[in-house]
């Protein structure tokens, strides 16, 4: 895809079930013939998409595409075709190992229940993740390319301002306020935590269990001295997302309430001082018209007569009747697309039209690669 040439991150952002895996998965596969080093990042792909890429169930390694699926699905790519699924809890896990100032203190965060919940079920935390991990391979400087599936109930803005919420929690000041006498026992050992002493903890407990707060305590105790790591990682994440490094694509589909969607997602980036690199609009439908479709009774007849259909007379009258529905559906598709081009002037929009059949393996995203401008 032209407007994405040059650029070492591609996030696929927009509504649930529009073809954001579907686009991320068919931009990496046409990185990868062209000579790159292409991985897609996805989340929770479809089960039989992530098997013809080649990934297991619990994931969270990147895996090269067997060159000899490739060669089966007749592609040939002059790089190399990665994929990745996110896997949210181990992800978490190994960014802890990572930091951690010691083996000991990564272990009791690691074991500590409410990182357990808070690392998967916390809002942004699958958004966090994603940033930490493209930020990981991008650093890695192991892929040309890294392309960023986006989950179905996010939005982009999600993916810009995760880093933040999530470091607002690790350091909520009104939590250290309340906590600090704990924080403060704590350091001289957990033993001492083991009654919440002050009025304000007291309360508290009463409504949230003791152990609530001791886990709490123990947890943010346990980030000691990590925090200024992750925020600095988070800062980097920031700029690289801004930079010209990254490009947006916006997936949609040519609904008027998913185009508005749509629109709304790109306003949002803009007020982020984030140019949306490209439109893709998908699912477009085909314009029967273009193959001499409902307008052409007598060919048709003429078709089925060839095929040795029986009862071709009153099949060709119901198949204009089909046709002609297309056509309109079409008609709406097509105003739909142009007045997005024209609200959006000046971002490249590339429209894929609706396959016939579910894109669940490579063939099908080489297909959907070419109305991408793919090679
Ligand atoms: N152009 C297309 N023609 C036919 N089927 C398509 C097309 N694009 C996507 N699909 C199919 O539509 C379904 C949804 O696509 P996909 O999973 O890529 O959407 P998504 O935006 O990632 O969804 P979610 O928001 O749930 O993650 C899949 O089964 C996919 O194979
Ligand atoms: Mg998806």
């Amino acid at each position: 895809m032209k407007p994405l040439e040059g650029r070492k991150i591609v996030c696929c952002v927009g509504s649930g079930g529009v073809g954001k895996t579907t686009t991320a998965a068919a931009l990496a596969l046409s990185a990868a013939m062209e000579g790159k080093r292409a991985l897609v990042l996805t989340i929770d792909p479809a089960r039989r998409l992530a098997n013809s890429l080649g990934l297991k169930a619990l994931g969270n390694a990147e895996t090269l595409i067997d060159p000899s699926h490739l060669a089966e699905a007749k592609l040939t790519v002059r790089g190399e075709m990665w994929a990745m699924m996110l896997n949210l809890k181990r992800s978490w896990d190994e960014l802890v190992r990572r930091n951690a100032r010691t083996a000991e203190q990564a272990q009791a965060i690691l074991d500590n229940k409410l990182y357990q919940t808070l690392s998967t079920a916390m809002a942004g935390s699958l958004e966090y993740i994603a940033m930490e991990k493209v930020l990981e391979l991008y650093s890695s400087g192991r892929f040309d390319v890294v392309v960023l599936d986006t989950p179905p109930t996010s939005n982009a803005l999600d993916f810009l301002h995760a880093p933040d919420r999530v470091l607002d929690v690790l350091d909520n000041n009104a939590m250290r306020i309340v906590l600090g006498p704990m924080l403060k026992a704590g350091r001289f050992g957990l033993r001492l935590l083991a009654a919440p002493s002050g009025l304000v903890l007291r309360t508290l407990a009463r409504f949230t269990g003791s152990d609530f707060l001791r886990d709490l305590a123990a947890f943010m105790m346990a980030f000691e001295g990590m925090y200024e790591g992750f925020k600095e990682r988070a800062a980097n994440v920031k700029a690289l997302l801004s930079s010209p490094q990254t490009g947006f694509v916006l997936v949609t589909s040519p609904n008027p309430l998913t185009t508005q969607e749509a629109l709304f997602f790109h306003r949002a980036l803009e007020r982020d001082g984030i140019r949306t690199a490209a439109v893709v609009v998908n699912r477009v439908q085909r314009d029967p018209r273009r193959h001499g479709g409902p307008d052409n009774l007598a060919a048709l007849r003429e078709a089925l007569q060839l095929a040795q259909i029986k009862d071709e007379n009153r099949l060709a009258e119901r198949l204009c009747e089909t046709l002609t529905e297309q056509a309109i559906l079409a008609d709406l598709d097509r105003r739909e697309v142009e007045r997005l081009r024209d609200t959006l002037r000046g971002v490249p929009l590339f429209t894929v039209p609706r396959l016939r059949k579910d894109v669940h393996d490579l063939a099908g995203l080489w297909q959907i690669g070419e109305y991408l401008g793919g090679e």
